[in-house]
C-alpha cells in the first residue's frame, strides 16, 4: 500500500515524543476531519463518502460499531451520540470478540468499523464476516487505501495525519468526531430538527479552539499527574456518556504508565468495587454538569467517606460544595459531544504520568502500534 507520509510527519518537531506531539496537533486534526462537511443550510453533514443515500441512512433500525482497543472505546462513545442525537439503537462491540461469535447479521443495520491503522487483523476480519453475511458496513479509518478502508463499502476518513505513539491520541478524538458526524447525517434523516442540527455543528465548530484551551492547561495536569502516578491501582469511573470515557483514561493510563487502572460504571460501585476503596486507592471521576451531576457527586462523596483520594474531570458550574477534590475543568459544549473533551485532560494525564515514572512513552513495552497479526 503506498502510504502518503512527508518529512515533516515523522519529524519530533522539538517535541520530546511523538505522543506530546499527536496531543498538541489535536486543534488542526480536527480541523480537518469537519472541514467541507458541515453544511448550514441544512444543519446536516455532508458525508458524500458513505455511498448511502438519504433513503438508505433512513432504512436502517440498528447501528452496530466494531474495533478494537481504545477504538472500541470511542466506539461506544459513537454508540451513544448516535442514539442521543438520531434515536437509533445502537452499541459498540469488541471486533476481536464479534468475529469469533458466530455473529447474526441484519439487512437493516449499518455496520461501522473503525480503526486507525485500517489493519487490525480483528477488525478487518470482522468486517469480512458482515460482508459474507450480506451486511453493509461502512469505515471510520484514518489510513487511506489501508485493509479495512479498501474492504468497507464506503466511509468517513479521519484525515489526523499519521499517527507513530503507539498510544493513540489525535486518530481517537478525529474518531470521535466523526462519530457526531454520522450522528447528525442519521439524525437529520430522522427527527433531529434543523435548529438541533445546526446546534450541533455550531458545537463541532467550536471544538478545536476548546481543545486548545484544555491543551493550555497542560502544567496543571501534569501536576495532578504526579500525584496520580503514585498509586500503584487506580479507578476511573464514569456514568453513560463519561463511561467510555473513563475506559479509554484507564487504558491509556495502562499502556504507558504500567499502572493498574480499571474503568468502572460510577453507578456500579456501590455494587461491590467501593469495598475497595480506601486510601491507597484514588479515583479519577469524570463529573460533567449534566443531568447526572447530582448523582454523580454523590458518588464522589461516598469515595471521600472512605478515605479515598478523588481528581475530578468537570466542568466549570459543577458545585461539590464542601467536597475538597482537586479539578481538571474543561469547556463546556453541547452535552452529547461532552466525551470528546472530557477525553483530552486523560491523555495528558497519562502521558505525565508516564513521564514522572520513566517509561518509554511512545513504544510501550509488549505493544505494537496496530495489531496485524493472531
Ligand atoms: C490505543 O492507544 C491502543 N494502542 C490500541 O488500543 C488501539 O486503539 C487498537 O489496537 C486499535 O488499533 P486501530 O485503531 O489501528 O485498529
Amino acid at each position: 500500500t503506498e502510504i502518503d507520509i512527508d518529512a515533516e510527519d515523522l519529524d519530533l518537531g522539538g517535541y520530546p515524543h511523538y505522543m506530546a506531539k499527536e496531543i498538541q496537533e489535536q486543534p488542526e486534526s480536527v480541523e480537518r476531519i469537519i472541514r467541507g462537511r458541515l453544511d448550514d443550510r441544512f444543519g446536516v453533514a455532508r458525508l458524500d463518502g458513505l455511498n448511502l443515500t438519504p433513503r438508505e441512512l433512513r432504512g436502517f433500525a440498528r447501528v452496530k460499531i466494531l474495533g478494537c482497543g481504545s477504538a472500541y472505546y470511542v466506539g461506544q462513545i459513537g454508540a451513544t451520540m448516535i442514539e442521543e442525537l438520531a434515536r437509533i439503537p445502537a452499541d459498540a462491540e469488541a471486533a476481536s470478540e464479534f468475529r469469533y461469535r458466530n455473529p447474526i447479521i441484519e439487512a437493516d443495520t449499518l455496520y461501522i468499523a473503525v480503526s486507525q491503522s485500517g489493519e487490525t487483523i480483528d477488525t478487518a476480519f470482522a468486517v469480512e464476516e458482515i460482508k459474507r453475511k450480506g451486511g453493509r458496513v461502512v469505515g471510520l479509518v484514518n489510513v487511506v487505501g489501508s485493509t479495512i478502508a479498501r474492504a468497507c463499502e464506503g466511509g468517513v476518513y479521519l484525515h489526523a495525519g499519521p499517527e507513530i505513539a503507539v498510544a493513540s491520541t489525535k486518530a481517537l478524538t478525529n474518531m470521535a468526531v466523526g462519530f457526531a458526524l454520522i450522528a447528525l447525517a442519521l439524525g437529520r434523516v430522522r427527527d433531529l430538527s434543523n435548529a438541533d442540527g445546526q446546534r450541533i455543528i455550531d458545537a463541532i465548530r467550536a471544538l478545536p479552539g476548546q481543545i486548545k484551551s484544555i491543551l493550555d492547561f497542560e502544567p496543571e495536569i501534569a501536576e495532578h499527574a504526579k500525584t496520580v502516578a503514585a498509586a500503584k491501582s487506580l479507578f476511573f469511573v464514569g456514568r453513560v456518556r463519561g463511561y467510555p470515557v473513563a475506559r479509554e483514561g484507564a487504558q491509556k493510563f495502562k499502556e504507558i504508565s504500567y499502572r493498574h487502572a480499571e474503568a468502572y460504571q460510577t453507578s456500579e460501585l456501590k455494587h461491590g468495587p467501593l469495598a475497595l476503596i480506601d486510601e491507597a486507592l484514588p479515583t479519577v471521576a469524570i463529573v460533567p454538569s449534566d443531568e447526572l451531576t447530582g448523582r454523580n457527586l454523590a458518588a464522589v462523596q461516598q469515595i471521600k467517606a472512605r478515605g479515598g483520594a478523588v481528581l475530578a474531570v468537570t466542568h466549570a458550574d459543577v458545585d461539590f460544595g464542601e467536597l475538597d477534590v482537586p479539578r481538571i475543568v474543561v469547556p463546556k459544549t453541547e452535552p452529547e459531544l461532552d466525551p470528546i473533551l472530557l477525553t483530552i485532560p486523560l491523555q495528558l494525564l497519562a502521558y505525565h504520568a508516564a513521564l514522572t515514572l520513566g517509561y518509554d512513552i511512545d513504544k510501550p513495552r509488549n505493544l505494537a502500534k496496530s495489531v496485524t497479526v493472531e
